[in-house]
């Protein structure tokens, strides 16, 4: 970055840091609900539990070339198929005093390496600093939230890592989700006028994945920090080395629980190349994040190419709010995606209408960074242009 560049870079980021937000007056209820998933297709492991970090960090070799890996001879993966019901834990927060909006429900789905708390994320040390939590954006614009920890993230069931913690599974459950809380199966959550899935990374797959595979669950669709751009993914990888959470954090990890399936990142070093763009972030934020960080499975890179992304028949209004600087789906700069004939455009061309908006400033993990308030009001912003 040129001098002059990072010079005004520092003076704006004087401005973004002393900025905190007031908390608006929103309530939440948490709770478990039981989410049955029928007959999902996952793929089968095409390798045994790794038993020593020397064969997870050499399978890291393997899926950085392709990821997509699990294939026999003949180039198909193996597959096979799960039954069963999970539980998992739920937060519904409504603006105190709801207003017409509060019916719309926007279902959060955090992204890998955080839990529900990505979206109503406080810093210890300022409990009522707002600047980072996107419930309290949204409440405040009057909007009703349902936030979900994924499979992994206890309370949520802590599922097995390599056999059913998968793209197809993750998406079953945010179907299944949906549809229990549309048909008012879930007693905490009022029934909703309308449902805007918003997803961050992984959970912008599985919320995209959703419209395409029950576009009529959703009413709109919002995709942070994504594209359709999957082989930058091969540089997260990379920085991960794939290492055993059960290691890399035992206290809160203990490997009677978390299995060499349940991988992470070295240190908040590697967090910050992966997620954060320097220097819009506070280094509080980046310790907290890295000492709070939650794994990834390796299920879930086995089995990411079995979801659809293509939504012909997804009616709703979609946004891309993409991080200028993402990492793991632009390689660190997303300017040149998301034009009118990219596969993020494409995807979608039953649509309404397909927004793109790149975020500047910020990093993969477009909720640490000081200047996230801003892209939370791009979002309420759009919400609102499209009548909810
Ligand atoms: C499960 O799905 C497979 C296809 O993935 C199908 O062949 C099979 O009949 C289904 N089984 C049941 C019980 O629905
Ligand atoms: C939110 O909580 C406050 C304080 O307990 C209460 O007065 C208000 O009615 C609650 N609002 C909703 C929508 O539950
Ligand atoms: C769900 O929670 C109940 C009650 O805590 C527990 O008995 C059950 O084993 C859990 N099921 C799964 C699949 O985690
Ligand atoms: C949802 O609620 C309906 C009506 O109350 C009930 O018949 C149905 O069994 C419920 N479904 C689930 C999956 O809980
Ligand atoms: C699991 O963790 C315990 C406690 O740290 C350790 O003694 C044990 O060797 C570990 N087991 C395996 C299989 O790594
Ligand atoms: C989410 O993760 C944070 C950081 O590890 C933790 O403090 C919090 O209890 C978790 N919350 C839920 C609901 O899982
Ligand atoms: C990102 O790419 C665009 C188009 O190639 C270029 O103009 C811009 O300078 C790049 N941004 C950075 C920070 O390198
Ligand atoms: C939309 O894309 C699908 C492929 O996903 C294609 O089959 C269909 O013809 C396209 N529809 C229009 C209106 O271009
Ligand atoms: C914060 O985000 C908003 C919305 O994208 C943007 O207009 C503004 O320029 C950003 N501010 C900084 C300092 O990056």
């Amino acid at each position: 970055m040129p001098l002059f560049k990072s010079v005004l870079f520092t003076l704006l980021l004087a401005v973004a840091e002393a900025a905190t937000i007031a908390k608006n007056a929103y309530n939440c209820t948490s709770f478990i609900v039981h989410v049955p998933v029928n007959n999902v297709t996952v793929v089968v492991p095409p390798i045994p539990p790794f038993t020593d970090q020397h064969t997870a960090t050499w399978f890291a070799n393997l899926i950085t070339e392709d990821f997509t890996l699990p294939q026999d001879a003949s180039g198909a993966p193996s597959l096979s198929t799960l039954t069963t019901t999970f539980n998992i834990s739920a937060e519904y927060c409504t603006p105190a005093k709801p207003g017409p909006k509060a019916s719309t429900l926007q279902i959060l789905t955090h992204g890998l390496g955080f839990n529900r708390t990505y979206w109503d994320f406080y810093l210890p040390s300022a409990p009522n600093n707002a600047q980072y939590s996107y419930i309290n954006t949204a409440t405040g614009a009057g909007y009703s939230t349902l936030s979900w920890n994924r499979l992994g993230h206890p309370p949520t069931t802590v599922a097995n890592p390599y056999t059913q913690i998968q793209a197809p599974v993750e998406l079953a459950v945010l179907a299944g989700l949906t549809t229990l809380v549309r048909a008012g199966n879930v007693t905490q959550v009022p029934i909703p006028q309308k449902v805007i899935h918003v997803g961050h990374s992984w959970g912008s797959i599985l919320s995209n994945a959703l419209a395409a595979t029950a576009p009529t669950l959703s009413d709109g669709v919002v995709l942070t920090g994504y594209s359709h751009q999957a082989i930058f993914n091969a540089l997260f990888i990379a920085s991960t080395g794939l290492r055993f959470i059960n290691q890399n954090q035992p206290a809160r990890f203990p490997n009677s629980t978390y299995s060499t399936g349940f991988l992470t990142w070295p240190d908040k070093y590697a967090n910050q190349y992966s997620f954060l763009e320097y220097p819009y972030f506070d280094d509080n934020v980046l310790n907290y994040g890295e000492s709070g960080k939650w794994p990834f499975t390796l299920g879930e890179f086995l089995s990411a190419a079995l979801v659809p992304l293509q939504a012909p028949s997804f009616k709703g209004p979609v946004l891309y709010l993409a991080a200028e600087a993402d990492l793991i789906f632009c390689a660190s700069n997303c300017t040149t995606f998301f034009g009118p004939t990219s596969a993020e455009v494409t995807a979608f061309n039953g649509s309404s209408s397909v927004e793109t908006y790149i975020q500047p400033n910020v990093g993969h993990g477009i909720n640490l960074h000081y200047n996230a308030t801003g892209a939370y009001n791009v979002v309420m912003n759009w919400a609102s242009r499209h009548g909810f």
